[in-house]
């Protein structure tokens, strides 16, 4: 049986639990696809996942990473939409490998001229930026928004996206050269939070307070960020990379109209019509040079544990990804 080369997780921990390991090729069965990925990407929840934080995650042993790109190299019985050879994205499980095996339905064309890491920095990220701005929180035209982690992963795809629609945004940043970074991506203003308070710089910068905040941090940044609301403003909560959770203060929202909600990017995938529309909406942006992937670090598969330790280090902007060709 051929085998193929995959970061596994033999226990929840730290990055070094992560292991280079031997694996058979599957095959596709009927409506699926085999990707020989070429660019895992690297995203926290990854590093949740590992460590055993994440709602719903796997259990050890599993094969890590969800997000690939790569080309089709064999099809299931009674797949027609696709043919071998397609250069194709998708988020899928046990993404850090050689090969993954993906329902047909559930993987998308790469872009026209994206190389494999670039389109391993969408599924994820983009879509999640795309449908949290847009769908869920219907960011337009001078709209505040405020984005924490502006200079992440995520967040460089947030800042992009609220800039073509028109808002006026403020990022936070772990250090002044990430809020150089996102400067240079759009943010109107960007404030280093961990150096500064930024609830009170940003109550300087934007009178009245923010009608959208995307909050990905949690801890004292959620607790801040909701005071910033303006009355009848949302916060979408993203993730919690500090590790701490906080309870939402009903009171506080009923007495200032305020809305939280919670963004996951799972229901959205399921949604058809919603995919397309992103995707669209992609193309024409990267086709007008109004959005770039930001794709600035690469590691050898091999290497996953130090990507997982550099981000869990703060020291990534933009997306990292695994090179597995
Ligand atoms: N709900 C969804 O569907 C969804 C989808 C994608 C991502 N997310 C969430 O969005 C966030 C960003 O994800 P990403 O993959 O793009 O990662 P990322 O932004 O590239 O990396 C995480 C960033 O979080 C900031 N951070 C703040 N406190 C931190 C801490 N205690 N430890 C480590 N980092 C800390 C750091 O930026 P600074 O140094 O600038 O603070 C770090 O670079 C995560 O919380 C993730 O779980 C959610």
């Amino acid at each position: 049986m051929r085998e193929m080369r995959a970061i596994r997780v033999p226990r929840f921990g730290g990055p070094a639990v992560l292991e280079l390991v031997h694996i058979p090729v599957q095959e596709p069965g009927p409506g699926e696809i085999r990707v020989r990925v070429r660019a895992a990407g690297v995203n926290y929840a990854d590093l949740m996942q590992r460590e055993g934080l994440y709602p719903g995650g796997p259990t050890p042993p599993f094969i890590a990473g969800f997000e690939v790109a790569g080309e089709i190299d064999c099809l299931g019985a009674g797949v027609t939409q696709w043919k071998v050879g397609d250069r194709v994205m998708a988020l899928c499980s046990g993404g850090y490998a050689e090969t993954v095996i993906q329902n047909a339905r559930a993987v998308f064309p790469i872009p026209g001229g994206l190389s494999y890491r670039e389109a391993a920095a969408i599924p994820c990220q983009f879509l999640t930026a795309y449908h949290a701005l847009i769908t869920l929180g219907g960011t337009a035209p001078r709209m505040t928004v405020l984005i924490q982690a502006a200079a992440g992963g995520l967040g460089t795809q947030l800042v992009q996206i609220a800039k073509i629609r028109g808002a006026r945004v403020v990022g936070t940043c772990g250090s002044d050269e990430k809020c150089a970074f996102a400067e240079g991506l759009g943010c109107d203003h960007t404030i280093n939070y961990r150096a500064h308070d930024f609830e009170a710089e940003a109550r300087g910068i934007v009178e009245g307070g923010f009608d959208l905040i995307v909050e990905s941090v949690g801890g004292q940044v959620f607790d801040k960020s909701l005071r910033l609301l303006k009355p009848r403003g949302r916060m979408i909560v993203l993730g919690v990379a500090s590790r701490e959770p906080r309870p939402i203060p009903a009171l506080l929202l009923l007495r200032n109209n305020w809305t939280v909600s919670g963004f996951h990017l799972n229901t959205y995938l399921a949604d058809r019509s919603a995919m397309r529309e992103a995707l669209d909406a992609l193309a024409d942006w990267l086709a007008s040079g109004k959005l770039r992937i930001i794709q600035s670090h690469t590691f050898p598969l091999a290497a996953a544990a130090e990507a997982h330790q550099a981000i869990a280090d703060r020291r990534t902007t933009g997306k990292v990804v695994l090179d597995v060709s």
